[in-house]
């Protein structure tokens, strides 16, 4: 939700903060604008409507001059997302500019009371409240006016200003919305998040709520809302920048995809050491696993439906009750949790409002907290009790996906532990268990060669889907023209069962974020009690069908679909002769992997098949519309 970025030093800032801002256009792309400081009485800015290169095309016209800059990229929440609710925003003068991301709750009120007091404001953001209060405070101290104006808001940010009557300097603060300080040779940088640092430097500060930052090419100072000075020591980030680039992938999402296998190697090698499975970073004693009664997972889109497979792996390893939410709704029910109950936060950012506010419900009513996240030193990473990372390396695509299999290895893990702790998973399953793990980058592998070895066909095949839909839509139109108000008749289901039920969330939740085409995921079980209603020639129907125990079940829902005249795909287990009895439009074929591990290798086809379509369709595959990696906004 938003992405910031500073530079102060000895360099052109202007094309440092481009730079920076495009490594955080995935948090959000509806505008995006800079502010330069450059000796002048005024600060210079430019901003405008839609994605960066926009704002490029401005600056290759009209160029800022100057060494210290903040810029933003925006994922609209208060005012459409035009040229003037742009950041960033200037107060009367043009003296202090401000970019920002999280919400002003109070924004309204404090608006009003400035206006009285003759601040001019030139957009609906909430915002432009923190300017005006800037300056209205502003006697000669930036970082004075800034901590004098954060006492008057109620509400989330993270904030950078810079004044031209400050030159080389940039306060910045953080409540509830990341912000990181990297530390250079004589510069100095901000950022909402590690990988727009990458370029940059290793050393990193994760800004902590209620610190007030004030940096200049040499310095970078430290205090809490009350002027108090904070010491923090630089940590050095793993990340690298060549993890945080293309490399050679037309886009971020296929490049991801293909991380799977060797993400998976690297995590296991990690965290099986001689038959164990090591958790470092745990924070949870002995003691207090053993007191767990029941564990709740908490998690939101891709990360709940990783909680779903989590589940099932959980209660199976530990026979402790396991109950799944998302964290909306977990957050907002007055949930029945407390002592004895283990809940456990899933999310890749570690930033989620929803469930950063979830931990908070938990830990006041007292349950274990434990988040599962991707970003070291997130917010959630510091606020639970313990944390586990799963090493997933930078996601740039919003659309996740390496992410998901390292989260469901990390459930496996996780898992595979408590069961051998708490001894509810026999030494021999546990060691065949952990053996099939480690094979199962090999079988992903498989399933990505297979892909590319295939990849006309499967461009073939979507473009034959994309064919059919059009003409799907223009013979219903045609036949009644009033049917255009109503939605497309396109759309894809994704039926899976078991353990692979999630997986078909997933993938019809891959599919509508980046092709927009209507997809619904469906335990296969319930097909009869509502979504048969949908099946004719149009949709296309992906049925999870490796082998399992529901598998002659999952066998007569096909058979069902097919009499209906579906054109179904089957994801299935390699040798399957079944299958092709019913003639499916297309079959694709995963190794032989036992049930309880499917999900991570037959999840690979529905990300593939979501790439594909939306390749074929033309869509921004690693940026679709409306959505944000990070959703730090309730
Ligand atoms: C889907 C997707 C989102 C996120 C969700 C939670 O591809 O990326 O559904 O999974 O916004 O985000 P995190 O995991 O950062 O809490």
């Amino acid at each position: 939700m938003c992405g910031i970025f500073g530079y102060t030093g000895g360099k052109q800032a202007q094309n440092l903060v481009i730079q920076g801002l495009k490594h955080l256009e995935y948090r959000g792309y509806d505008s995006s604008g800079v502010a330069i400081q450059n000796g002048a009485k005024a600060i210079h800015f430019e901003k405008t409507q839609g994605k960066i290169r926009n704002l490029e095309e401005i600056l290759k016209k009209h160029p800022l001059q100057g060494k210290t800059a903040i810029g933003h990229t925006r994922w609209a929440t208060h005012g459409t997302p035009n040229d003037l609710n742009a950041h960033p925003h200037l107060d009367n003068h043009s003296q202090i500019a401000v970019v920002h991301n999280g919400i002003i709750e109070n924004y309204f009120d404090l608006k009003q009371n400035l206006k009285k007091h003759g601040a001019r404001f030139r957009s609906e953001t909430d915002t432009e409240v923190i300017v005006h209060l800037v300056a209205k405070y502003y006697k000669g101290n930036l970082e004075n006016a800034v901590r004098r104006a954060l006492k008057d808001i109620r509400g989330t940010y993270a904030i950078a200003v810079i004044c031209s009557k400050e030159p080389g300097k940039i306060v910045a603060a953080r409540l509830d919305s990341p912000l990181v300080v990297g530390i250079g040779r004589e510069e100095n940088f901000l950022a909402s998040d590690v990988s727009a640092l990458l370029d940059h430097t290793d050393r990193v500060i994760y800004v902590e709520n209620g610190e007030v930052i004030t940096l200049s090419d040499r310095a970078v100072s430290i205090t809490d809302l009350s002027g108090k000075p904070v010491k923090r020591v630089p940590v050095k980030i793993q990340w690298t920048i060549t993890q945080a680039k293309k490399g050679g992938y037309p886009h971020f999402m296929i490049k991801e995809i293909f991380e799977q296998p060797e993400i998976l190697t690297a995590i296991l090698r990690e965290r099986i050491q001689k038959s164990k499975i090591i958790f470092e970073e745990l924070k949870i004693s002995a003691a207090e696993l053993k007191s767990v009664k029941r564990i709740v997972i908490i998690a939101c889109g891709t990360a709940y439906h990783a909680g779903l497979v989590g589940k099932y792996i959980l209660e199976e390893f530990t026979n402790i009750p396991v109950w799944v939410d998302t964290s909306s709704e977990f957050r907002y029910r007055d949930p029945k949790v407390g002592k004895g109950d283990l809940v456990i936060a899933i999310s890749q950012s570690g930033e989620t409002a929803d469930t950063l506010a979830g931990i908070r419900e938990a830990k006041m009513k007292k349950a274990l907290t434990l988040t599962i996240c991707n970003v070291l030193g997130s917010t959630m990473s510091r606020e639970a009790k313990g944390v586990i990372y799963t090493h997933a390396g930078p996601e740039i695509a919003v659309a996740s996906t390496k992410a998901y299999t390292a989260q469901l290895a990390t459930l496996y893990l996780l898992g595979l532990y408590l069961g051998n702790f708490l001894k509810t998973l026999p030494e021999k399953r546990f060691h065949a268990l952990v053996k099939e793990l480690f094979r199962v980058p090999s079988m992903m592998q498989k399933v990505l060669d297979q892909y590319k070895k295939e990849e006309k066909d499967w461009a073939a095949k979507a473009h034959d889907f994309n064919k059919r839909y059009h003409a799907q839509l223009e013979k219903y139109y045609k036949a009644d023209p009033e049917k255009r108000k109503r939605s497309p008749n396109g759309f894809f289901l994704y039926l899976g069962r078991g353990i692979n039920y999630p997986n078909a969330l997933e993938g019809a939740l891959k599919l509508k974020e980046i092709s927009y085409i209507p997809a619904e995921g469906y335990p296969a079980g319930e097909m009869k009690h509502g979504p048969i209603a949908l099946i004719d020639e149009n949709p296309w129907v992906i049925c999870l069908a490796p082998q399992s125990k529901t598998y002659e079940k999952m066998i007569s829902n096909i058979q069902e679909i097919k009499a209906r005249g579906g054109m179904v795909i089957p994801v299935v287990t390699e040798g399957d002769k079944e299958i092709y009895k019913l003639k499916p439009f297309y079959t694709i074929e995963i190794p032989k992997v036992s049930e309880i591990l499917s999900p991570l290798v037959a999840v690979l086809p529905l990300q593939l098949i979501a790439y594909c379509v939306a390749k074929e369709f033309g869509e921004d595959i690693d940026q679709p519309r409306n959505l944000a990696k990070s959703v730090t906004v309730e």
